[in-house]
């Protein structure tokens, strides 16, 4: 199998594979959330602060209730943080109240009330790191931005055949830079969506459901064998594609 080195060698089948695969699957099965319904910046990253290392389930009535309280980012930064801690502990991880509010101050002191449009914008914002900020320009901007998280690391690992769960800087570069480079134009906002629905509900880490896989056959690590076990033999140096001799 050959080795390549860069993203920019993705050849096209692999890519147009993965990004027909996603957004068709998207459009069938993908799941109608509340903060799909907008394109609002303050909903969608109050959103994404509460699905941070949290399930979807867990965060809809949370969020719900968050946004009936609090609908604009000047009533988030003028509440008192008892309030906003009040709806937003329950979801463990309590810092996540103080984080949206300091956000939210920030947005109203400097920025009067305007939300960034760019990468650097946004991860300049307290809290708001490189996976938050692509999934906002994404979501709301509908920008070509990439995301990462742990859903997708593990969709792109598998597929392309990286040992995604290496937390080495060279794999963290690489597996971002897959992630940039599979965006399909003017669709950042299915198409990311899809991957984190894909990876939630097809590729999960357990169990994931090959054979309803409408990606399978260019997969990488079904090409090796079990996914779970050839994930972990797979070089974290190199990105090989199915499609290689
Ligand atoms: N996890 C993080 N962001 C998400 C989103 N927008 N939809 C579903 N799960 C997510």
């Amino acid at each position: 199998m050959k080795r390549i080195k860069y993203q920019a060698d993705i050849d096209s089948q692999t890519l147009e594979t993965l990004q027909a695969g996603m957004l068709g699957w998207y459009r069938q099965y993908g799941r109608e959330l509340p903060w799909r319904q907008t394109r609002d910046p303050y909903a969608v990253i109050v959103s994404e602060i509460m699905l941070h290392q949290t399930t979807v389930n867990t965060v809809v009535p949370v969020y719900l209730r968050f946004m009936e309280k609090f609908p604009t980012v000047f009533d988030l930064a003028s509440a008192p943080l008892e309030e906003v801690k009040h709806i937003t502990d329950p979801l463990g991880y309590k810092v996540r109240g103080q984080w949206l509010k300091n956000i939210a101050e920030v947005i109203v002191t400097e920025h009067e009330g305007e939300w960034p449009k760019t990468l650097e914008g946004w991860m300049a914002l307290p809290g708001v790191g490189r996976y938050t900020a692509g999934a906002v320009l994404s979501f709301a901007f509908e920008q070509d931005a990439a995301i990462l998280d742990t859903n997708v690391r593990r969709v792109l690992g598998r597929y392309f055949g990286i040992a995604y769960r290496e937390t080495r800087a060279e794999v963290v570069h690489r597996l971002w830079a897959l992630a940039e480079a599979i965006v399909p134009k003017g669709e950042a906002f299915h198409f990311n969506q899809a991957l984190m629905d894909f990876g939630a509900m097809v590729c999960t880490a357990r169990h994931p459901a090959c054979t309803i896989c409408p990606v399978v056959d260019q997969c990488v690590t079904v090409g090796e064998g079990v996914p779970e076990a050839a994930a972990e033999e797979v070089s974290a140096y190199t990105i090989r594609t199915r499609a290689d001799p």
